[in-house]
């Protein structure tokens, strides 16, 4: 009887032990299908969203500056969306959330409807597939050829050489930068040149979502018009969602489906660029003005010229004028 009662009792530690092993097997296999490796790829970004961002410089010193107070704002897949508000509103210190540059003091960027800080293993990650040309892209360069300094991302990337080289080249193409510029010091450029070659070292990454902070500023129009160019042309090729930066009200006019109005550390409103640039009011109390062609056809309109509204480009105002002057298509 007591052999009987031993042999059950063991049995029932032996099934005990399987059972607790084949729980704990199910549980590493769980946690490693859980958990992605650093370098794994994400996978292609088609949704970015800032959900209720607060983000202070030098914060619980005397000189603590809120530069984003409660931001909420999310952008159109494959659109290009324009950033614009005064001086110090907090243009640049939010771009920076989007590909983990800066880290929001409270609230969530998600991209994919994913918090990218749920991983912070994986940040670096987020910055491959959230390219961002910074302000001021000098500070970026550092290679001692611009064919190395914009084959810096892609390499980072640990892709084959000859997919480096064709991304580097086709990159360069974008920007309008010719094959004999790649073995010159990124140092020799001129300041046109120096921009564009920052921006194909990340359009190189061919990030889902392409970020620049003022690509254009200080540039001759014909600079800008090459730049701008570019990123219409990576837009339309990668079906890319693009942000832009600028101070100049015409380039966003010209180049951007959306704006998004900064005012003092947030977000004073956001829509379509022709919804946005009906409200000149609302865009004068955030310190902006509404492109200056359509001021001029505005005057035009207060004197009593039968010009349309919602012009804001140049191209469309001279053909609104042409038309007014019968010189337009289909002028008699
Ligand atoms: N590194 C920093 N340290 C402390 N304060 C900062 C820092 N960077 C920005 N700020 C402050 O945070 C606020 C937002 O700055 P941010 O650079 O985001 O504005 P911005 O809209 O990009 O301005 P700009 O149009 O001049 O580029 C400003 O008050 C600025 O002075
Ligand atoms: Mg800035």
């Amino acid at each position: 009887m007591e052999l009987w009662i031993a042999i059950i009792a063991l049995s029932a530690v032996l099934l005990a032990q399987a059972v607790a092993a084949v729980i704990l097997l199910f549980a590493i296999r769980k946690k490693q299908a859980g958990r992605q490796t650093p370098d794994e790829p994400l996978e292609k970004i088609e949704s970015v969203e800032l959900q209720d961002i607060v983000y202070t410089y030098n914060p619980g010193t005397p000189q603590a500056v809120r530069a984003l107070d409660h931001v909420s704002v999310s952008f159109a897949p494959g659109h290009i969306v324009g950033i614009i508000g005064h001086t110090g509103s907090g243009k640049s210190t939010l771009v920076q959330m989007l590909n983990g540059l800066l880290r929001p003091e409270s609230g969530r960027v998600l991209l994919n409807g994913k918090d990218i800080w749920e991983k912070p293993h994986r940040i670096v990650q987020v910055r491959f597939r959230v390219g961002l040309v910074m302000q001021y892209p000098d500070y970026q360069r550092f290679e001692e050829t611009v064919e190395k300094d914009v084959s810096f991302g892609p390499r980072n990337m640990k892709l084959p050489e000859e997919e480096i080289k064709e991304r580097a080249e086709r990159a360069l193409r974008f920007v309008g930068l010719d094959r004999d510029v790649m073995e010159k010091s990124p140092f020799d450029l001129s300041g046109g040149q120096k921009r564009r070659a920052a921006i194909a070292g990340v359009m190189a990454m061919q990030p889902d979502v392409l970020v620049l902070d003022e690509p254009a500023a200080g540039l001759d129009p014909r600079g800008r018009d090459i730049i701008f160019e570019g990123i219409r042309q990576y837009r339309a090729s990668t079906g890319a969602t693009v942000l832009i930066i600028s101070h100049s009200m015409e380039d966003m006019a010209s180049i951007c489906d959306d704006l998004v109005v900064m005012d003092h550390a947030r977000v004073l409103v956001s829509g379509p660029t022709n919804e946005i640039f009906l409200q000149p009011e609302l865009l004068a109390g955030a310190g902006l003005d509404i492109p200056k062609v359509t001021q001029l056809l505005e005057m035009l309109r207060q004197k009593g010229v039968p010009v349309s509204s919602g012009i804001f480009t140049v191209d469309r105002a001279v053909a609104e004028l042409s038309r007014l002057l019968g010189r337009g298509e289909g002028a008699s």
